[in-house]
This record gives structure tokens, sequence and C-alpha cells, in this order.
């Protein structure tokens, strides 16, 4: 789920909030299996278990190499990137509950040792120079970063040869100008060339591949699920926060449907020599 949201607000306490609403909801975590697939619940992202292996593939991710996951969410993409390509994984999230989450999952998954979680600020990101084989991301983008300077940073903190990946949805400027004034700003600042910016930060082989036509499915999926369990959902979680879910679901959709907001696949690597 992107910077469609509007009532869900964009901070580490409003995350938390959520994640401790829809952690202790049995009907969310069974809309997500029933859209997802078992034992991949725990993710808020609209990124299936292909688009995360087809994310980590891209960013060149190997057994044995150091990746980091910015945004990372209840963690489970960074669980299967761990899980099937036999790599370490940090899992880095502003939020406490989403880290915690996070850390509880990779234990129960016996991935202890395979996921270390960070609470932290991808803005201001505590990482060395060159810490990171590969560094990737799903949807943790759009709640306030300047993406130009997060794109330096993650360049400074991938070691030489080290590949980028991740999703992001930019918005039309049609989405632009329909935004509450409080978005409108932010969202213009998405619509930059990506691609040029990652490699006005010193990358190579900057590029992009259209995910829409996925995503599209994926929030058909979504839907039907809310249109199943909207009664349950609603006694679990109040009918505020389950009417504003469900109408970001069909917002999107209808968006991506229409071509208004399309994603992205979006990687870059870091060359070997200066
Ligand atoms: C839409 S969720 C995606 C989560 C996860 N990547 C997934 O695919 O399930 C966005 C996540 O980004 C985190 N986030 C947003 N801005 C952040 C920032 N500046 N620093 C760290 N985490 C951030 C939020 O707390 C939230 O968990």
């Amino acid at each position: 789920m992107s910077d469609q949201q509007t009532t869900i607000g964009p901070s580490p306490q409003s995350f938390g909030a959520l994640y401790e609403q829809l952690g202790a909801s049995a009907t969310y975590q069974q809309m997500m299996a029933e859209v997802f697939g078992e034992g991949y619940a725990a993710q808020l992202s609209i990124a299936a278990p292909a688009d995360v292996r087809m994310l980590a593939t891209r960013a060149g991710v190997k057994p044995g190499t150091l990746v980091a996951d910015l945004c990372c969410g209840l963690g489970g993409p960074s669980l299967l990137i761990a899980k099937e390509f036999e790599c370490t994984v940090v899992a880095v999230d502003w939020s406490r509950q989403a880290v915690q989450s996070c850390r509880q999952s990779a234990e129960a998954a016996g991935l202890g040792g395979a996921l270390r979680c960070v609470a932290a600020d991808v803005g201001h990101a505590p990482f060395a120079d060159e810490a990171f084989d590969a560094v990737v991301s799903i949807d943790g983008f759009y709640f306030g970063v300047d993406l130009p300077a997060l794109y330096a940073d993650v360049y400074r903190m991938l070691k030489r040869g080290g590949s980028f990946a991740f999703y992001f949805d930019v918005p039309s400027q049609e989405v632009v100008d329909a935004s509450p004034p409080d978005r409108r700003a932010h969202r213009e600042s998405h619509r930059i060339d990506h691609q040029a910016a990652l490699a006005a930060a010193g990358f190579t082989d900057a590029w992009s591949e259209d995910r829409t036509g996925a995503q599209q499915l994926l929030f058909e999926r979504m839907a039907a699920a809310y249109s199943r369990h909207y009664t349950a959902l609603e006694a679990e979680i109040g009918p505020d926060l389950a009417d504003d879910l469900r109408g970001e679901v069909m917002q999107t959709l209808n968006l991506t449907a229409s071509g208004l907001w399309p994603r992205f696949l979006f990687s870059a690597r870091k060359p070997l020599h200066p």
C-alpha cells in the first residue's frame, strides 16, 4: 500500500498504531493469506512473493551476501529474501512495532540469525560506507524522504559492484493536482526522472520496469477479500479503520486501472571502479 493512503498519516507512530491493530486482527491476517498465500501474511505492501523474488534477483542477492531492506514494515519480504536467497538481511523501519514484529516473525521462522532488525529513519540511515552487497525496498519511500538524497545515501552504503532495487509508484500529474494540499508538494517530488536521479547519484545501469499490471491484479484480489470479509474485519478493527483501508484499496485500484499511478521496479548498480 503506498502514498495513496490518506487518513493513515505518515509517521513512525501512525504506522506503529496501524501495525498493532492489524497484527491483532485475525480477519486481516486471513485476508492477506488469501491474497498473498499462506505463510506470507506479515506485510503491508502490494508485493506478492513472486514480486519479492524478482526484486531480490534484480538486486543480485546471492547466498552469503548482506542485504539491507529499507522500510521493511512487518518483514514478510525481508524474511522471504533471507530464507530463499540464503543471505543475511538488515531490516530497517522507523516504526518500533514494525521492527519488533519483524524480529518475532524471524525467530518464529527459525531465521533469527539471518535477520537483523533496526529501528531507524532511512532519511538518516545509521550505516557505514560500503556496508551492504545489496539494498532493496518495497513501497517505503513515499513518506517524506528526499529521493535524490536517499539515492546518494544508498550509493554510499553499497559495496562497489553492489545493486539497489526498489518498487515505487510514480504519481501522474493528475494525481498530484487532485491531492490534498499537505501532500501535493511531496507527491510532486516523486515525479522526477528516477533513472536520471540514480545516475546522478553515481549509479550505472539505471533501469525501470513497469509493474502496474501485476499491481492491478493484486488490488483486484484485495478488493475481493475486503468484500468477502468486511463485516468480520469491521468488528475487529472498527468501522473507521476498516472503511479507510477498503477505501484506499478501491481508490488505488481505480487509479492503477486507469494508468494514473503506475508502478515501477527500479534498479541500478554501483560501478566496480570509481
Ligand atoms: C507500505 S509499508 C511497506 C512495508 C514493507 N516494505 C512491505 O513490503 O511489506 C511502508 C513502511 O515504510 C516505513 N517507513 C516509511 N517512511 C520511513 C522512513 N523514513 N524510515 C524508515 N521507515 C519508513 C513505514 O513505517 C512502513 O512500515
